[in-house]
């Protein structure tokens, strides 16, 4: 990797806190913002999952309401704007338009009963705006 490429590279600080697992109950998420990127975590089977809250289809949050991440079922992720289907312990795509794509996973870090946004992870790019991108289009 050379210099250029590493400049644009942003990391996240330092760790931040994000939940204890018992202040989850099962399938239960949370969200969290970190340098205007939005991320989330869904307990399952008492582990903590959490991706960056981006669709790989078009880069635009999973939810469109707050904490609603689920299909009707309660089984898998799912896109509102679109309806793709993610596994919730690997991120992966498994219906919708961008099968075999995944979500974007973070590394916690877990002392104790707490999980943290571990620290010198990679940001991902920031959320694309769709409604100024439009509008951007219209001038
Ligand atoms: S933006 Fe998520 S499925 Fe299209």
């Amino acid at each position: 990797m050379d210099n250029s490429t590493q400049q644009q590279i942003s990391l996240v600080e330092r760790d931040y806190f994000l939940c204890r697992l018992s202040d989850l109950d099962e399938l239960q998420s949370i969200e969290l913002e970190i340098d205007e990127r939005k991320l989330f975590a869904i307990r399952e089977d008492n582990q903590l999952y959490a991706y960056w809250n981006s669709c790989p289809h078009m880069g635009i949050p999973l939810n469109w309401m707050p904490g609603k991440f689920l299909d009707l079922d309660g089984a898998l992720l799912q896109c509102s704007a679109h309806g793709a289907l993610f596994q919730i312990d690997n991120g992966e795509c498994i219906g919708g338009p961008c099968v075999g794509d995944h979500l974007s996973k973070i590394v916690l870090r877990q002392q104790d009963d707490q999980y943290f946004i571990a620290a010198d992870q990679p940001l991902p790019a920031p959320l694309v705006n769709l409604r100024a991108a439009a509008l951007r289009d219209l001038d």
